[in-house]
């Protein structure tokens, strides 16, 4: 695994010093031929070619203080950010926020009960604050990478909602004081993919949370997140809320039961991970769920951005063992246009921002799923993708 940028990306953000040159003496020949700042027309000098210089600030182009983000390794794995100058530039040059990819979830942070292990997220929330960046905070409540005592607790719902809240108020309150985590993703993908009463909501996902305590730890979490940190966003994070109406009804009948609770409950924003691919969901439908979404008043954060490429359900690209150039610019193109529906569907008071989960290809979770995956911004080698591009365009279009 390379460490360095590849000499193409490297060539893509140095000056170009012999264009710099010509351009000068182009200008000089014109001073001599024509005299400097006389009347009549002014000389005809030929246009002057200048490199396409890329993309050399993704953040910037945003709307000021929207959080461009990225998901990061950190601690013990191999592409640690922490020991990969390559991912330290391209994520100093282009994001300005982080999601730590795994080593803020429960497994990692509470490995004993009542042990909580900070080392490693301590040096990334630090290494995010040298940087002058902030840090999502995922994630506090799910039913994976959870630690196996958790898994094997014993107890009735009252002991499992203090285990719960027991472990939200460790981790919130460890990072509340300096206030780099400015977000968290409080609950994660509590909905199960079906509608079995067909009401029009998807059902409750059976987790050991729900199971054990009911449809109530929702409430319980969130409370207890706030209770732990008054001024972190906290938000209800799922997949699958751009295409899948029906689910998004549900995150959205749950944030009304929070409103209308005699006690309200506490939630800021609603997460989209989009994890998506080149056609699915159409943009109208992620449009209009972005709208949904935004209609309720919260923080409409997309908090994990990936688009594969490889075969759609249709046989659309058809399989691929290669990222051909005609693929990546459809890549680079749905990037755009998913950038430019959250930036007109979400006003900017609501803008929660917009994460990829993982910096280069060689990193991506999707690898796991299907080795011919190329879902991010910078390919294999660290260097720019087209879909760099699409993101920038689709940024700065607005
Ligand atoms: C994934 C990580 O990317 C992988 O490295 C890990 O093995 C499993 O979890 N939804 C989420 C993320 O909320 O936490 C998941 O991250 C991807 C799907």
């Amino acid at each position: 695994r390379t460490q360095t940028p590849a000499p193409g990306a490297r060539a893509r953000t140095e000056p170009q010093l012999s264009s710099v040159i010509t351009r000068h003496l182009v200008l000089a020949a014109a001073v001599l031929q024509f005299g400097c700042g006389g009347s009549g027309s002014a000389p005809e000098t030929p246009p002057d070619p200048q490199p396409d210089p890329g993309v050399q600030n993704l953040y910037a182009l945003g709307p000021p203080g929207m959080p461009v983000g990225v998901a990061v390794p950190a601690g013990g794995f191999a592409n640690s950010l922490l020991a990969s100058p390559a991912r330290q530039t391209l994520v100093a040059n282009h994001f300005s926020q982080l999601t730590a990819e795994n080593i803020m979830k429960p497994s990692y942070l509470h490995p004993d009960e009542g042990t909580f292990f900070f080392d490693d997220a301590d040096e990334l929330v630090g290494y995010a604050q040298s940087q002058g960046k902030t840090v999502h905070g995922h994630v506090l409540v799910w039913h994976q990478q959870v630690p196996d005592w958790m898994t094997a607790f014993t107890g009735d719902a009252a002991a499992w909602k203090d285990m719960m809240t027991g472990h939200i108020n460790g981790v919130v309150q460890h990072f509340a004081a300096d206030d780099i985590v400015t977000s968290w993703d409080v609950v994660n993908e509590a909905f199960a993919d079906g509608d079995s009463d067909g009401d029009g909501l998807y059902d409750y996902r059976h987790t050991i949370w729900y199971d054990n305590i009911g449809a109530g730890y929702l409430a319980a979490a969130f409370r207890a997140a706030r209770a732990a940190d008054g001024n972190a966003d906290l938000y209800y994070n799922d997949y699958n809320l751009a295409g899948v109406p029906a689910k998004l009804s549900a995150v959205l009948q749950l944030v009304d039961d929070f409103a209308s609770d005699p006690d309200p409950v506490p939630i800021d924003g609603i997460g989209f991970q989009m994890h998506i691919s080149l056609e699915w969901p159409a943009i109208g439908q992620v449009r209009e769920s972005l709208a949904r979404a935004a209609a309720s008043g919260l923080k409409v954060k997309i908090t994990e951005l990936d688009i594969t490429v490889n075969t759609e359900g249709n046989g659309d690209p058809g399989p691929l063992t290669m990222l051909t150039s005609d693929v990546a610019l459809r890549q680079q193109q749905r990037y755009e246009s998913i950038v430019a529906a959250y930036l007109d569907e979400v006003p900017p008071d609501q803008r929660g921002g917009i994460s990829v989960w993982g910096i280069a290809d060689v990193d991506s979770w999707r690898r796991s799923q299907n080795a011919y995956e190329w879902p991010l911004l910078f390919d294999d080698d660290f260097a720019p993708k087209p879909a760099l591009q699409g993101f920038a365009d689709g940024l700065s279009g607005h």
